[in-house]
């Protein structure tokens, strides 16, 4: 018999963040805490449905639509609400953005990064260090070759401006620099308003491709303060890309809500690029899925259910501060000596906890408490019932 041609197909290490979430569920300890991957989860520690999601769901469902295909860069009532949320209203009207809807936040990476293959074959990419583990992989996986520049210092728990500034203004022109627009992901450290000035005249001064990751519009400080940095590099530069995701946002995980944007020179270059861009979601998986992108345009567009939306995100938004709060009491409580502190002045899901690997492997050995390698942890995960539990568990393992 002829040797098989998947003889040679190595096994792929476990996924950093996924797989976390499958050890977690393996695991029959009825106290575990899956910190690992992030999901924002209620008080109940469970994954939320937005009450305007559920009505909106429900007079989709009752109208009993036909199941056709969307168009290839999806839902057009989408596509519009999107480019408005993450560009504002009056930039959308530029005709210069294009926005198509795509497989969550990674799925809208992914065709950019494809087509910024096909129009800059030879730059390169840069990401922070650190950065979400999927980044390197994906823009990889795209062809490129990947670097990274400074982001965070270990040492203060905070930003690393000069270093990013530096290797910012040290790049080859052309080169693409992914930014994490808001709650970077994984340190929760966010640049200032400032900054992210400073870091628009970098990128305009060495001609830079920046492209804006933002999975969690909404997260931090809010809607409008969330989009700071995609709006203010949108109103004196081109190109910009930015993926987008309501994952988090509208809590539909598995509907897989997202988009890819792309603010170019003018309307006729704009044009030019979705054309391609639809190619390559052609040949990629045709067209997207309906559900999601219609529930999200549907609650966009209609003011009440809007308005319900964003009073729930601030709900999320105010519950993980308050989370991010009783964590750093609760463990100062059990390990005095330990300064936490820093937590408060991260922003989003995420926290860089500072536990070393060892640490994090000892939290899951012992307490059934996962987190990522890096020490990552999802500040949106715990609750009133699982803090105690799990504070009590970092407090162990950081004192011996
Ligand atoms: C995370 O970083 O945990 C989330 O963005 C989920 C994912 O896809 O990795």
């Amino acid at each position: 018999m002829s040797k098989s041609i998947l003889a040679a197909v190595q096994m792929a290490p476990r996924d950093p963040i996924l797989g976390v979430t499958e050890a977690f569920v393996a695991d029959q300890n009825p106290n575990k805490v899956n910190l690992g991957v992030g999901v924002y989860c209620d008080d109940n520690g469970k994954v939320p449905l937005l009450e305007c999601v559920r009505r909106a769901e429900r007079e989709r469902v009752e109208a009993g639509p036909p199941h056709s295909y969307l168009p290839i860069d999806g839902l057009q009532s989408y596509d519009r609400a999107v480019m408005e949320l993450v560009f504002g209203a009056e930039a959308a009207k530029s005709g210069r953005i294009v926005t198509i809807q795509a497989l969550g936040g990674t799925g809208g990476l992914k065709i950019g990064a494809d087509f910024l293959r096909r129009v800059e074959p030879a730059a390169q990419v840069w990401i922070s260090e650190p950065s979400w583990e999927n980044h390197r992989a994906l823009f990889e996986n795209a062809g490129f070759t990947v670097n990274s520049y400074p982001y965070y210092h270990a040492k203060t728990r905070g930003l690393d401006f000069e270093g990013m500034l530096g290797a910012l203004e040290a790049m080859p022109a052309g080169s693409i620099v992914v930014l994490h627009a808001c709650c970077h992901n994984p340190t929760g450290v966010d640049l200032s308003r400032r900054q992210w000035q400073q870091v628009l005249e970098a990128v305009k001064r060495r001609g830079l491709v920046p492209f804006l990751d933002l999975a969690y519009q909404g997260f931090g400080d809010g809607i409008d303060a969330d989009g700071y940095a995609v709006r203010l590099f949108a109103e004196s530069y081109s190109p910009i890309f930015v993926s987008s995701s309501f994952s988090k946002s509208f809590s539909l995980y598995g509907e897989r809500v997202g988009a890819f944007s792309l603010l170019a020179g003018d309307a006729d270059e704009a044009a030019r690029a979705l054309s391609q861009i639809k190619r390559l979601v052609r040949t990629n998986y045709s067209n997207p899925p309906t559900h999601g992108g219609q529930i999200v345009a549907t609650v966009l567009a209609t003011p009440e259910l809007r308005a319900l939306w964003e009073q729930e995100l601030a709900g999320m938004r105010d519950r993980i501060k308050a989370m991010r709060k009783a964590l750093v009491e609760k463990i100062h409580a059990r390990a005095p000596g330990a300064d936490f502190s820093f937590i408060l002045d991260q922003r989003g899901m995420f926290s860089y906890s500072g536990l070393t690997k060892a640490q994090v492997e000892r939290l899951r050995a012992e307490y059934s408490v996962y987190a990522i390698d890096t020490g990552r942890i999802c500040v949106a995960a715990l609750n009133s019932k699982n803090i105690d539990y799990a504070a009590e568990a970092i407090a162990k393992v950081i004192s011996k």
